[in-house]
């Protein structure tokens, strides 16, 4: 059996241990097994880029961050357009496919990943998919890996904040990635402790996260921590179009610095802006991280030998599972407006900007 590999869109944490699961249980299970591994993502698949691996090129790497099979982001929108050269990308696909003699791919990525993935499926390619990302935004998966390592680094950066927030009496903003969703805000806010928390599915209203800087500073705190997503907004720019809104940040993709600015011209405190940005991607993934990288990678495995197609590994209520991606792709798993996280992040007085 040949089996093609691909890790594409953003790494995270934890993709080479994917890799190395789903390879330790292919060569120990699966007779004659081959595997290809295809580089820079379906870029690869595109150009036919790709390389025969051996059990060795799997070694040492489960604690290795970043993936050895290289990734882009190749947009799903590309995948139906042709390429500067008027080739078809989804025709070079399917052509490559058949031309490496592959018996079923196994791609390893987030959102859009899954969209191109269950395209390939749906033009009769065998295909399993495995759901990475830092966002935790895949549909029906209860977690993704590289989720938990994001998690971790982002705790940390707001651990290192408090300090120095609190030697010198400021309100630190630090914004973390998540894309459009506020998953590792809300995890990493809550285990870091942040006093106001700022997600894209709660807009906030400016005015109200004045009015909580002032009440912690009038109760004899001297500083304050609000984590807050990059897909954070506010009430105002939640109504507004991408372009409105981005005229409207004068042309910052995020509304941290604006925000910033009013808490300090209205609840007239210091404030400073943190990103840690791609330092949540970077580096080793977690124990947890680990052990979930080589469940899911395993499974992909038990699924290729299986025979079963067409899906992505999931992760529910605490077992190893699949879905099929025609159910999956084109959804975004976002946090609920009810979601009980929030509902206890609110109960022990966290703000997220939107009380009355
Ligand atoms: O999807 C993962 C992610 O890290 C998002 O949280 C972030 O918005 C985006 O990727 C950043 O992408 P890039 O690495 O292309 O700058």
């Amino acid at each position: 059996m040949k089996i093609g590999i691909l890790t594409s869109g953003g790494d995270c944490p934890g993709l080479n241990a994917v890799i190395r699961g789903f390879a330790k249980y292919v060569f120990n299970n699966i007779k004659d097994a081959e595997l290809i591994g295809i580089t820079e993502g379906y870029l690869g698949l595109i150009e036919k880029e790709a390389r025969k691996m051996q059990p060795s090129d799997f070694s040492g790497i489960l604690n290795v961050g970043g993936t050895i099979l290289g990734t882009k982001r190749t947009p799903f929108k590309k995948m139906t357009e042709e390429d500067q050269n008027g080739r078809s990308r989804l025709d070079l696909m399917k052509k490559n496919y058949k031309a490496l003699g592959l018996d079923v791919l196994v791609t390893l990525g987030g959102a859009g990943t899954h969209k191109t993935a269950a395209l390939l499926s749906s033009e009769g390619l065998n295909v399993v998919g495995i759901p990475k990302t830092i966002d935790n935004d895949i549909w029906g998966t209860d977690v993704t890996f590289g989720f938990h390592s994001a998690v971790d680094i982002a705790t940390e950066c707001i651990d290192r904040i408090h300090t120095t927030a609190a030697s010198h009496g400021r309100t630190m903003l630090i914004e973390l990635m998540g894309n459009k969703v506020g998953w590792l805000t809300l995890y990493a806010g809550v285990a870091g402790g942040a006093d106001i928390i700022l997600i894209p599915e709660i807009p906030y209203n400016p005015d109200t996260v004045v009015k909580m800087v002032k009440r912690r500073l009038d109760s004899g705190k001297a500083f304050n921590i609000i984590a807050i997503a990059e897909g954070a907004m506010s009430k105002a720019e939640a109504k507004m179009k991408k372009t409105e809104r981005l005229e409207y940040r004068g042309g910052r993709a995020t509304g941290t610095e604006m925000l910033a600015k009013y808490i300090e011209e209205n609840a007239e405190v210091e404030t400073r802006v943190v990103v840690p940005g791609h330092l949540q991607r970077g580096g080793a993934p977690s124990p947890y991280d680990r052990f979930l990288s080589t469940e899911m990678g395993s499974f992909a495995g038990e699924l290729v030998k299986r025979g079963n197609f067409g899906v992505t590994v999931a992760m529910r209520d605490n077992h190893v599972t699949y879905n099929k991606l025609s159910d999956i792709a084109g959804k975004t798993k976002s946090v609920p407006e009810n979601d009980q996280r929030v509902a206890m992040a609110r109960a022990i007085g966290i703000y997220f900007g939107d009380e009355a």
